[in-house]
Formats: C-alpha cells, sequence, structure tokens
C-alpha cells in the first residue's frame, strides 16, 4: 500500500523538515515503494490523509506541530500507523523542561538548570549554574532560540529571545567537554558521533551551513567499553521517556569523563547533513536501507 511522508508544518524547522522529507521519499521511490510526500504546513490535513488510501505514514516532521505528539494523536484516531514514536514520548521529547523531570526522577545525569520566568533572579540563577550557562526554549529544535551567555546581560538578551519561542524556557549549566550524539533505530544505538564545532556552541549555522568546519567524527574514537556504556545511557534516556522506534539522543561528557544528557529527538534531522544517516553508515547501512528499517518499525 501507499506510504505518505509528512514534511514542512509549520514549525521554526519547516525548512529542516522539507530536506529530510524530500530525502525520505525519493528514497522510498527508489526502492519501488509506492510513495507520495504531504506538506503538512498548508492546506486541510485530514483530506490529504483521506483523498487517498494510506496505509502507512512516515513522519518527517521537525518541532512543535509535528515531533511532538499532535500528529500523532491525529493518526492514532485515523487508525494510520506511523514511525517512531507515539503521543507521550513525542510530547515528552519536545519539551526539555520536562524531559529533564523525569530524567532526575529516575536519576539518569542532565545538567543541572533553572526554570526561567518573569520573577527569576537572573543573578541568583547564574551565581547557583556559574558562566558559561545556556538559555533554551524548552520546546524548540535545531538550536532555534538558544544562547550560550558569559553574562547577566547577555542572559537577560538570550532569555528575551528564547521566550518568542517558547513561554517556558531554561537555563542550564554548559557542561564544556565533547558533545556526542547517539541515534537509535529500531530501539537500538548506532556508533556514537562526536561533533566538534569551531563555533560557540553546535548552533542553527552549525548543523546546517556548509562552511561551519564542524566536524563529524565517527567512530567516536571512545574506548569500546566507554561507547558502550554511553550507547546504553541514551537507550535508557529515550525508553524512559516513552520514546519509540527511532530518534536521537545528545549527550555531553565532562573533562572527567562523566556524561550529562542534553535531550532527545524523536524525529531527527534526515537530511544529507545529518547525523542518524551519518551513524548507519558506519555500520553498513545505506540512507535508503535506514529509511526502509525504520518504516519497518511503524
Ligand atoms: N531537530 C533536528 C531536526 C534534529 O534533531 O536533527
Ligand atoms: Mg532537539
Amino acid at each position: 500500500g501507499k506510504v505518505a511522508v509528512l514534511m514542512g508544518g509549520t514549525s521554526a524547522e519547516r525548512e529542516v523538515s522539507l530536506k529530510s522529507g524530500r530525502a525520505i521519499l525519493n528514497a522510498l521511490l527508489n526502492q519501488g515503494i509506492d510513495a507520495i510526500g504531504i506538506d503538512t504546513g498548508t492546506g486541510n490535513l485530514l483530506e490529504k490523509l483521506t483523498e487517498t488510501i494510506i496505509d502507512r505514514v512516515f513522519i518527517a516532521l521537525h518541532g512543535r506541530g509535528g515531533e511532538d505528539g499532535t500528529i500523532q494523536g491525529f493518526l492514532d484516531r485515523l487508525g494510520i500507523p506511523y514511525t517512531g514514536s507515539g503521543v507521550l514520548g513525542s510530547a515528552l521529547a519536545m519539551d526539555k523542561y520536562r524531559t529533564k523531570l523525569v530524567w532526575q526522577g529516575a536519576d539518569l545525569p542532565t545538567p543541572p538548570y533553572v526554570l526561567l520566568t518573569e520573577k527569576t533572579d537572573l543573578s541568583a540563577v547564574a551565581e547557583r549554574l556559574g558562566f558559561p550557562l545556556m538559555v533554551k526554549p524548552a520546546s524548540e529544535g535545531s538550536s532555534v532560540g538558544m544562547s550560550k551567555v558569559t553574562s547577566v546581560v547577555e542572559m537577560q538578551q538570550a532569555w528575551q529571545l528564547a521566550r518568542q519561542f517558547d513561554q517556558v524556557v531554561i537555563a542550564e549549566k554548559y557542561i564544556s567537554g565533547v558533545e556526542y550524539t547517539a541515534s537509535i533505530v529500531q530501539n537500538q544505538a548506532l556508533p556514537l558521533i562526536r561533533l566538534e564545532t569551531p563555533r560557540v556552541f553546535y548552533d542553527y549555522e552549525a548543523k546546517y551551513s556548509d562552511n561551519t568546519q564542524t566536524r563529524y567524527i565517527c567512530p567516536s574514537g571512545l574506548a569500546p567499553d566507554q561507547e558502550q556504556a554511553l550507547q546504553q545511557l541514551a537507550l535508557q534516556a529515550f525508553q524512559i521517556i516513552g520514546a519509540t522506534g527511532w530518534g536521537r539522543v545528545d549527550l555531553m561528557c565532562d573533562a572527567t569523563g562523566k556524561a550529562w544528557l542534553l535531550e532527545v529527538n524523536t524525529v531527527p534531522g534526515m537530511t544529507d547533513h545529518s547525523l542518524v544517516p551519518m551513524a548507519a553508515n558506519a555500520v553498513g547501512i545505506d540512507f535508503e536501507h535506514l529509511v526502509l528499517q525504520i518504516l519497518a518499525s511503524t
């Protein structure tokens, strides 16, 4: 039967999603699978999903309105199976604040943080967390609205920026060390990727622009037992928030080698620049087969 690739949408990550969606759609068509692309950012989605018989959906939507459980719930009610996490895992992963609450409850390591509101004394937060620190809208992806700050003045500006994207904003201790990402496909962790960027942090530019000299190192260079420990941690962090199927867990390792969980992406990027395809490649799974594997777990 027909596979619909949902892409685009209306979030701040619309452009990234269109790239992911087109790459996925091409991979499916190249393998002779009857597939169509649907942009969920325009028109009536219910009509688009019901005017032809659709057997399965590949969700290639990033950010709110697509990665956050709302589309997942809609498809549940329509009785159409889809890739990746269900309502709960999607909704939790979209919210970095509540993800951290769950991890803390499960004794999983995540950097110390404070919720920022109108009433927050930023100096007190800075004293508690230390500089540099990250200011993040709780429910954005691709580092949109996110800043790394080194003073209370910058923190104030960063908060103003972040709250344009979300009511919920957190300040999080910046773990200085090395960033890794663990890709998960068919509920198993692929080899870690180490990220090195000359930029202040791994921001939107570093993620999507060709000329930032960001380096992606896979295999990660970690000792096998440490690699395995991080994969295990990532898988646990993924499962405890109810995420299933495929996704990506981002984390930092500090100078002592201790790991700190940052976030879960339940619909990670699938562009030619993206990390899950790179990790899959390291174990001999090409892009087309990766897409099939993800689709197989609907
Ligand atoms: N939010 C982007 C798409 C990612 O995690 O890859
Ligand atoms: Mg994210």
